[in-house]
Parts: structure tokens; sequence; C-alpha cells
């Protein structure tokens, strides 16, 4: 079954507009899980627009599931990580200036100092992941360095549903794309993670590539548990996912 990681950066956006400690991301994580999410997913960024280095700390002693960092090849975050030791971390791309992660991780051009990375985190016993786009070389890179797992972007993936759903054709070619990548992971003995602008509307398509372990997705849920509350939000796109790739 395909696993459904929650992201509460967003819970900790709201919280930061008002620098309290409300929202809070430990409930909001205990809610996801309560309602059937495999793991849970923040992203610390360098400018530490959402969430902040305590965060990581503080979920680390509270999830019961599994914690995933999302996080930049950089020196600092990585001591961060190597001592609040996540289950996973999910090494991503990041510009100052974005609203959100653009798109994947050049792995190709960065494989020595991205694979001494990966040897610390994955010494340290965290599962190592890496974000990028759908490209062979670029799986190939991955296991290069050694990496346990690939995170699929799919960003393009969603923004070309938002014209004609499923029926344009530059969707069903970006889904084409993702679904002879995810071989590529498979054949390369990798785990294959996909995520970025999944939402419950688009869901249902990347639900039949049955090789994915585990979605991660924030953006939809927080945003649609504005009007339902985060426990419907979830437990809404868990049966999505479990009912679509039953199929
Ligand atoms: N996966 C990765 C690696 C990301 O950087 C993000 C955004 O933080 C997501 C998944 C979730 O994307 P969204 O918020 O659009 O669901």
């Amino acid at each position: 079954m395909i696993k459904l990681g929650v992201n509460i950066d967003h819970v900790a956006t709201l919280r930061q507009t008002r620098g309290g400690c409300f929202p809070s991301i430990i409930e909001a994580a205990k809610i996801c899980e309560k309602s059937g999410a495999d793991s849970i997913t923040v992203h610390l960024r360098e400018d530490r627009r959402h969430i902040q280095s305590q965060d990581v700390y503080d979920l680390r002693e509270s999830v019961k599931s599994k914690l995933n960092l999302e996080m930049a090849a950089n020196e600092e975050i990585v001591r961060i990580a190597l001592s609040a030791k996540p289950d996973f971390v999910c090494i991503v791309p990041e510009k100052r200036q974005e609203l959100t992660t653009e798109g994947g991780l050049d792995v190709k051009n960065q494989k020595n100092n991205l694979a001494s990375i990966v040897y610390k985190l994955k010494k340290a016993g965290i599962v190592v992941s890496i974000f990028i786009d759908a490209d062979k070389d670029q799986v190939l890179a991955c296991r290069e360095i050694e990496a346990d797992a690939v995170e699929i972007h799919t960003g393009k993936y969603a923004e070309f549903f938002k014209g004609n759903g499923s029926d344009s054709f530059k969707f069903k070619e970006e889904l084409k794309k993702i679904y002879e990548v995810s071989q590529e992971v498979i054949k390369n003995g990798l785990i294959l993670n996909a995520g970025h602008g999944l939402d419950y509307d688009n869901i249902e398509q990347i639900c039949k590539i049955y090789d994915i372990n585990e979605f991660n997705i924030g953006f939809s849920i927080v945003a649609k548990s504005l009007f339902t509350g985060l426990e419907v939000a979830v437990k809404n796109m868990k049966k999505l996912i479990d009912r679509n790739q039953s199929n």
C-alpha cells in the first residue's frame, strides 16, 4: 500500500505570523498520526520561514510514526539532522526567494559533496532520500552516491493537471515519464517516494504507479483542513490513496 507522509510546514507558517506557539505543530502531528498519516514531514529551511530548529527536536520526541526531515545540503542543517536523528531525511535544493521547492536536486553535478553528506547521515542510522526531477540520469547519480531512496518531484504533473485534468497531452506525457523513471528507481534498488503539488483532485492518476512507497503531501492537506479540520483532511486523502491504488 502506498503510504501517506503529511508535511506540516504550513501549520508553522501560520504560527510564525504571530510568533507564539499556536497552532502547535506537535498537536498537528498527533492529529495527522491519529488520522492515518504514516509519517510526519517538516522542512527546516535555511531562512527558518516556518519550521524552527527546536521544532525538529520537539517532533523527534513526540512523533510516534516516522519523522522525515527535508533539508538542503547545508552544513548547519546537516549538523542539526545528525543530532536530532529523524528517521528519514530528504535532501532538497533550496533557494531563498522561492515560495516552495521549485525543482529537483542536480545530483549529477555535485556528487562528491552529496556523497559525503549521505555517508554521514546513513552512518547515524538515518534513511536518506534525494528529491529529484523525473530524470533517469539523476536516478543513476543517486545510486552512485549511495542514497537509500529518491522522491520524485511531481510539481509539473500537478501543474499540467490544473489545465485539462488527466486528459491533457502534457499531463499524460509527464505521468508516463514519472512511470518510466519509477521503473529505473526500482531497478536500481532505491525506495521510490513522490511529492509536491499533490492534491485531492490529481492524486488518483499517480496512485496507479504501484511501486511508490510513500507520497509526501503538505499544502493541499493543511489548506483543506481550514474548512474540514485536520483529521478529516488527512483521512480523506488517505481514503483516496487507498481507493485508487486498489482499482
Ligand atoms: N516533497 C518535498 C521534497 C517538498 O519540498 C515539498 C514541499 O515542502 C513537498 C513534498 C510537499 O509539497 P506540497 O506542499 O506541495 O504538497
